[in-house]
């Protein structure tokens, strides 16, 4: 719920701190900026005339809930709970409780994962998209959920959050430094080449960058401090309705026809065995910056 987060939220306007009503309908700041919670239990901390044009359609978060549901990407949220309690380096001290950040949370089910690992933390959802954070919002009971854009300031108070997940979604170097406190942790999921390869190759999908995770080092290298990677590769036998739904998804979603898609799917074994392939990156802000 919102109320698990609220000490850690900044108001968008003036930066000043956020706290809810009595009745949890308003976030308000001294300054008096105030911000409605929606029916759906999540609040926007978008500035004003800020566009949300890169965020999920409603049909998007449908196909990616009813996916994660059928328990497909289940290795990786189970790799992401691992690392969210393992301690970040030998002899260091394991993750304590306090906040988890899930920036590009979508519908809320890694956090929602790794808040059941860490049972004396509260969760931040952050997305742009309200209709991924409407079920972000009953995600976990204590997972609030708040609509804001990854490219701006971030309206969470200045070293607040204990980690930061972010999973296959838009990274901001400064701003998740910023948030993070001294000797956090930022846990990156990133698909590898292979992901999901034989449905690229057979529906003509848009292929995963070779250089993705040079692109991603460059991106927070020069703010975070890389730890440890790790590979997580499964299979996954997906039915063709499966199979448009992890289209559907993601970033394919803008660009495949429906129609098209059916009819390429038809020309596929059913199940057809698809390779799941991703990459786990471990950062830390160092306790000098
Ligand atoms: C591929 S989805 C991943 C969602 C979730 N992490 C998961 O794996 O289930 C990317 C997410 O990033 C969000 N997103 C896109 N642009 C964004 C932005 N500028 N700021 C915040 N979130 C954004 C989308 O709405 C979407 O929920
Ligand atoms: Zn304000």
């Amino acid at each position: 719920m919102l109320r698990d987060i609220e000490q850690y939220l900044t108001c968008p306007h003036c930066a000043l701190g956020l706290a809810l009503d009595q009745a949890g309908r308003t976030l308000r700041c001294p300054a008096g900026h105030s911000f409605d919670v929606a029916r759906q239990g999540y609040v926007s901390l978008l500035p004003a005339g800020a566009h949300t044009g890169t965020g999920d359609t409603a049909e998007m978060v449908a196909a990616r809930s009813d996916f994660l549901a059928a328990g497909y990407y289940e290795p990786i949220a189970a790799a992401l709970a691992e690392a969210a309690v393992a301690p970040g380096t030998p002899g260091e001290p394991g993750t304590p409780a306090g906040l988890v950040a899930d920036l590009g949370a979508g519908t809320g089910y890694y956090l929602a994962r790794v808040l059941d690992a860490l049972p004396r933390a509260a969760g931040a959802a952050l997305d742009i998209s309200k209709f991924a954070l409407r079920r972000a919002a009953k995600a976990h009971p204590r997972a609030g959920a708040v609509v804001c854009d990854a490219w701006r300031p971030l309206p969470l108070a200045d070293g607040c959050a204990d980690l930061v997940l972010n999973v296959f979604a838009p990274r901001n170097g400064p701003e998740i430094q910023r948030v993070l406190r001294p000797g956090g942790r930022l846990l990156v999921v990133s698909p590898t080449t292979r992901h999901l390869q034989e449905l690229v190759g057979a529906l003509g999908l848009l292929a995963v960058d070779e250089e993705k995770e040079r692109r991603i080092a460059e991106k927070l290298g020069p703010w975070l401090r890389p730890l440890a990677q790790h590979r997580v590769e499964f299979e996954l036998r997906l039915s063709h309705r499966d199979a448009a739904a992890v289209v559907g998804m993601g970033p394919n979603a803008w660009h495949t026809d429906p129609a098209a898609l059916a009819a390429a799917l038809i020309a596929l074994p059913e199940p057809i065995t698809v390779t799941g392939s991703v990459r786990l990156d471990i950062y830390q802000r160092s306790t000098d910056s």
